[in-house]
């Protein structure tokens, strides 16, 4: 295995951060959503409108257990991949499961300008995100290895904490 697995609420950076974890170590990036989307030839505003969250979440289960065979990669997962067990359980197949956090403010901040999340929809404030986390939170925490808080730090310092933590 000897993968970085990526997992975080909406807006927590896994995109941004995949891309600089690649820039400095040279390993390549998954990203799940991309990927999935490339695939089914559809947006994730689509997939979901068209087949519905289930059957994302099977496509999620799919990748993971098809990226097992893989080594060297940061795998960056949908936001909401711990919400099917077996995705938590075959996650952990694949590598190190690093939990990126922020403030709801924060992901406010950093989402409210883009409609490409259908789990947003109609919850786009703070108070709704957070609420969002809330239930999510368990969840996130049990999949976790390694938790990083990014609330006012660097992409940097964040790449370079993940990669102490791994290193342990
Ligand atoms: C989702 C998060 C999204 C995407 C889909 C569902 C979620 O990924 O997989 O919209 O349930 O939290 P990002 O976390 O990259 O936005």
């Amino acid at each position: 295995m000897n993968n970085i697995v990526l997992i975080g609420f909406m807006g927590t950076g896994k995109t941004t951060i995949s891309m600089e974890l690649s820039n400095m170590y040279g390993w390549k990036v998954i990203d799940m959503d991309q990927e999935i989307s490339k695939r089914q030839k559809m947006s994730i505003n689509e997939i979901f409108s068209k087949h519905g969250e289930a059957y994302f979440r099977e496509l999620e289960t799919k990748f993971l257990i098809e990226l097992q065979s893989e080594h060297n990669l940061i795998i960056s997962c949908g936001g909401g991949i711990v919400m099917k067990d077996c995705n938590t359980k075959e996650m952990k197949k694949n590598g190190k499961v690093v939990l990126l956090t922020a403030k709801s403010e924060t992901i406010y901040d950093r989402v409210k300008d883009f409609d490409d999340r259908p789990l947003l929809k109609g919850r786009k404030s703070v108070e709704g995100i957070a609420e969002l986390m809330e239930i999510r939170q368990e969840k996130y925490e049990s999949a976790a290895d390694i938790v990083i808080q990014t609330d006012h730090k660097s992409v940097v310092e964040i790449c370079k904490e993940i990669m102490n933590k791994i290193q342990g």
